[in-house]
């Protein structure tokens, strides 16, 4: 039997120290250790960004990264976005109203990689090309992309 290796993480803003085998990726980790079932696990090789998370404010592919490697780290997931009230995040209003989802299996990951991109920018406009570079690694099956890049601009060059 494997020997497990205690993990210490924050995740969301919560303390979570538990022991873990060190073959268990990050996503399962959060997934079916901490129940944070709203990291999505598509092609578990790092090429669809499905499990794409922040870890220390920058997106990583929770598939390919051992939760024994995050010990220490901070990660935000999907669930961290929303406010405590339960309002949503501009860039989640800005999805849902541009209709840039449809099975939803895809947008924790796209979310998070625009969370990051939100950061980066740090208020300055974005252009559609730009848009579209930063999500080219989070594939979707169902909307075209359109949708999702229509919501991510509108969230993004809006600066109330
Ligand atoms: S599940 Fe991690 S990149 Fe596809
Ligand atoms: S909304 Fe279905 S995979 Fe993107």
């Amino acid at each position: 039997m494997t020997d497990r290796m205690l993990v210490r993480l924050k995740v969301n803003g919560d303390d979570y120290e538990f022991e873990i085998e060190p073959r268990v990726n990050l996503a399962d980790a959060l997934r079916h250790h901490l129940g944070l079932t709203g990291t999505h696990v598509g092609c578990e090789h790092g090429v669809c960004g499905a499990c794409t998370v922040l870890v220390d404010g920058v997106s990583a592919r929770s598939c390919l990264m051992l939760a024994v490697q995050a010990d220490g780290c901070e990660v935000t997931t999907i669930e961290g976005l929303a406010a405590d009230d339960g309002t949503l995040d501009p860039l989640q209003e800005a999805l849902s109203e541009h209709f840039g989802l449809q099975c939803g299996y895809c947008t924790p990951g796209v979310l998070m990689t625009l969370v990051e991109l939100r950061r980066e920018l740090n208020g300055q406009a974005i252009d559609e090309k730009t848009v579209r570079r930063k999500l080219a690694g989070n594939l979707c099956r169902c909307t075209g992309y359109q949708g999702i890049v229509d919501g991510a601009l509108a969230a993004l060059n809006s600066h109330p």
